[in-house]
Formats: structure tokens, sequence, C-alpha cells
């Protein structure tokens, strides 16, 4: 998609779309060494709609390694959470997996799904509220990853968090304890979480994951390009810009990014921002983890690691945390 020509135009039209607050972030981001752009962009209404496809790829062995140990567990997390439980999600998405645990809790109470793309949870709160009717739904459209405020909420049984799909990775370490803290914080002294976590592995597996042969990853990297033109009558050429997903060995992390293939100016907010050929935007990182990492994150948030299972490649873990005595 490419932005009209006259700018007062853009002004006018596209103002607004996106909150002053993400296209300051956007503008300074993109202007930062290195370059970045942050990675709730990802999901408007198109960048939903492919990471659904994504997590279907024979590559993006993720979801369905967490889907086998969550069909396999999912009892013994649910007798472990005991009766009237109280469920946030955090990214709740097209809510496969909640609705699996919702299955197997005895009489829940409550569920309180938090995602960005609030069209997906309008209606997935709307359908799930059709097919669960003695559930208490308080849909909350927000940036999780910023600190938050939960509706009151029933007081029965353990109030547990609910964070599958890896999406912890997305953060580095350090956020991740400061999130894993804050999350902590809202359980109170009962609670619980359950984390899903993606584990180091093979290189060229995790490269092969994070850049399929359909292009539907680089079509989620690239469609930020093209929601910043819709969003704020940037002029990005889709077509200069290459997706790019290498393995940072020593940092454990996949890194996105979007590859400039040559030199190029591009107007995004009454901004120019100059592109050399080979420069990139740094879009996402996806760190992996290893026992040693996942303990120290784990433990430096508040929480202890009570059960941990795998598939039965060893790709990925569901993990059972407990708000720790000491936090
Ligand atoms: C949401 N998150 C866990 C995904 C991941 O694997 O880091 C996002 C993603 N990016 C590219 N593919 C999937």
């Amino acid at each position: 998609m490419t932005a009209p020509r006259d700018r007062r135009f853009d002004e006018a039209t596209y103002a607004g779309k996106l909150p002053a607050s993400v296209r300051a972030e956007v503008l300074r981001d993109l202007q930062g060494t290195p370059r970045t752009l942050p990675p709730k962009l990802f999901y408007d209404a198109r960048g939903a709609q492919l990471f659904e496809e994504i997590c279907e790829l024979d590559e993006y062995y993720l979801t369905r390694s967490e889907l086998t140990i969550l069909r396999e567990r999912v009892d013994e997390i649910a007798a472990l959470i005991g009766p009237q439980a109280v469920l946030v999600e955090y990214g709740s998405g097209a809510g496969v997996k909640v609705r699996m645990l919702l299955d197997a809790l005895e009489a829940p109470a409550a569920y309180v799904p938090i995602d960005i793309s609030t069209t997906q949870l309008a209606s997935v709160s709307y359908e799930l509220g059709h097919q669960y009717p003695g559930l208490a739904i308080h849909p909350i459209g927000a940036d999780f990853t910023a600190p938050l405020k939960l509706p009151p909420l029933p007081s029965t049984g353990r109030r547990v968090a609910f964070f599958p799909g890896s999406t912890i990775g997305n953060f580095h370490p350090a956020e991740a304890a400061a999130f894993l803290g804050r999350v902590r914080r809202t359980l109170g002294a009962n609670g619980a979480m359950v984390l899903g976590v993606d584990r180091r592995k093979d290189p060229a597996r995790l490269e092969a994951a994070y850049d399929d042969a359909r292009g539907v990853t680089a079509a989620f990297n690239l469609n930020m390009l093209a929601r910043l033109n819709r969003d704020m009558g940037a002029d990005f050429d889709l077509t200069a810009f290459r997706h790019r997903a290498p393995w940072n060995d020593e940092a454990s992390r996949i890194e996105m990014h979007l590859e400039s293939l040559r030199n190029q100016t591009v107007h995004i907010d009454g901004t120019t921002i100059r592109f050399a050929r080979g420069e990139t935007i740094w879009t996402e990182s996806s760190y992996k983890y290893d026992a040693e990492r996942l303990e120290t994150v784990v433990t430096s948030a508040g929480f202890e690691l009570s059960r941990l299972w795998s598939d039965a490649n060893d790709d990925f873990w569901l993990t059972y945390l407990e708000v720790s005595a000491r936090g």
C-alpha cells in the first residue's frame, strides 16, 4: 500500500489512527540506534490473521508442541489450580488454548482476556460468553507489556495467569522478569501462572521457524510497514525491504529485521528518514530458554518453578509457577 502524495491530506486522514504516544514511540524508535519498531505494531487485523497462519506452518513447531503438552497435561493442571478459579490471559489471541483449560477446570468463576487486537478480543469474548454461560468474562483491550489495572474480580478460587505461546520470549530477559513480577503482584499469595516457554535448540530449526518457505513470516514482518503507511501516512516501499531472521547465539534469541534493499528515503508523520542499503529495522526478538535462564527469570520475579512439562521432542516447555512464599 502506498500513501497519497499530498502530505496535508495525509495528516488529516491518518491523524488519530494510532494514539499520539504510539506515533511518538514509532518516530523515536525508527530514528534510534539501532533502528527498531515495537512488536505490538504487528497485531492489526491483518497481522493477527497472519499470526494465526504462522501457527499452522510446518516450520513453526511452537504451537503444535505446546498444544500437545497441554492436551496431555490439562487435567493435571486443572487439579493443581482447583475449583472456581479466576483466569487472566495475557495476549489471548484466538482463544484456542484457553478453551482446553476452561473445559478441564472445575467451575471456573471468571476469565479476563487481555489483548491489543481489539477486533479479535471482542469476537472471541462474545463466542466464549455463549459457550461458557456460567463464566464472567471481562475483556481488556490493552498492551499487556505496560502496567495495567485489573477490574474487580471474584475472590472465589485461585487467581491464575495464563501466558502460553512463549510470548515471554518476546521480552528481553530483564523485561521478562519485570513483567512476571507485575503479574505476580496481581495474583496474590495463593496465585499461580501457566507459562509456555520455547527452548534453545538447533539454530537451523529456529531460523526456519522464523523464515518459512511460504513467506508467511516475511509477510507478517512487512505488514508492519504497510500498517505505518495506512495508520501514519508513511510512504514505505514494501518491495524495497526484505525480511531477515538470524539466530544470535550469545544473546540466545532469534532477531527479526527488515533490511533496506537500497539507499532510500521514507517520510512518516512529517519526518524524513534515510536508510542506507543493508541497514535494518529490528522489529522483534524471540528469546529461547535453557533451564538456567528460565530459573533465573522466574525466581527473580518472585515465582517458584513448581512443574515443568516437555513434549516428546523436548522442543517446548509448559510450566506451572507458584507465587513464592518469599515473594
Ligand atoms: C507471539 N510470539 C511468541 C511469536 C514468537 O514466536 O516469537 C511471534 C512471532 N514472530 C514471528 N513468528 C512468530
